[in-house]
């Protein structure tokens, strides 16, 4: 299928790695021009050179901290002065830490606040005006399925994504005709954010080695393995197609099964 995005122009947030480099390369695999972002220069290069690889579009890079208000206006500017313009917004960033609630401090919950749900709402206030221009746009939130079902020892990530859906689901009602909004919640992928968690898990004792831990987490999906970072990448360039046309304010879950939630 064609998703005939040859010629559009995306800012893929935190997207040196992961989900987010996932997406990004399926939209410059798709003809879109790109703009990748992370704070570390010299990953964000690596990460250029992999997407540039298989992009039939333009990658460029730009540094900056998704916790700071400057930097995301650095970053819309950068889309449009090097493309001319924004068709597609796609927001990840890095995952708050894992860990029980006792365990966390004000600190913690202000940063996952900023990290997760002010760069959100930064990158659309500064985003949606060159979104609205031209045939219309699209924002397509990278959060988690622990959205849908609170997940263990992630008490940072199951209350403060809350946030994002409702903004997602008011903006897809605000912001239309003109831009389209939609979530993707993913479960396990095979990207150093798990490969993180399962470390922590392994010093918690939840496992006696990285190994045993990341077997558990693909025989719990029914499925039966993680998920491959593509398989989300390729979803989020749908959604940014016209064949997702009709597709606004939904929340798609992209976790092999794992949830047990009948919607
Ligand atoms: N992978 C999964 O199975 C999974 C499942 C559910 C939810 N998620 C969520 O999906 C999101 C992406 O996860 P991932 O698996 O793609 O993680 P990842 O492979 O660790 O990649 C994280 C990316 O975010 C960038 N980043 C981190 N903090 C940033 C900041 N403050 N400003 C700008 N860039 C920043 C990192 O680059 P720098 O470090 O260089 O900045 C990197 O490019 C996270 O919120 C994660 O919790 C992931």
């Amino acid at each position: 299928m064609d998703l005939e995005l040859a010629g559009d122009s995306a800012l893929v947030t935190a997207s040196s790695s992961g989900l987010g480099k996932a997406s990004a390369t399926a939209l410059a695999r798709e003809g879109a021009d790109v703009v990748i972002n992370g704070r570390d220069q010299e990953r964000l290069e690596a990460a250029k050179d992999e997407i540039s690889d298989v992009a039939a579009g333009t990658v460029v890079t730009q540094q900056g901290d998704l916790t700071e208000k400057d930097d995301i206006e650095a970053l819309v500017d950068t889309a449009e002065s090097e493309f001319g313009g924004l068709d597609h917004l796609v927001t990840s960033a890095g995952g708050p830490p894992s860990g029980a609630f006792l365990e966390t401090t004000d600190e913690d919950w202000y940063h996952a606040f900023d990290l997760l749900v002010m760069s959100v709402v930064r990158l659309v206030r500064e985003a949606q005006p060159a979104l609205r221009e031209g045939d219309g746009g699209t924002i397509t939130n990278i959060t988690s399925r622990s959205v849908k079902e609170a997940l263990d020892s992630l008490v940072l990530s199951n209350s403060v994504r809350m946030s994002v859906i409702g903004l997602e689901k008011t903006l897809s009602r605000e912001l239309a005709p003109e831009i389209r909004v939609n979530a993707v919640l993913p479960g396990s992928h095979e990207t150093s954010r798990i490969e993180n968690l399962v470390e922590a898990a392994v010093e918690r004792g939840e496992f006696d080695s990285y190994e045993d831990g990341m077997e558990a987490r693909g025989e719990s999906v029914p499925v039966g393995r993680i998920g491959d970072p593509m398989e989300l990448g390729d979803t989020v360039a749908y959604l940014c197609s016209d064949r997702a046309g009709y597709i606004n304010g939904q929340a798609i879950v992209i976790d092999g099964g794992s949830g047990n939630a009948n919607l």
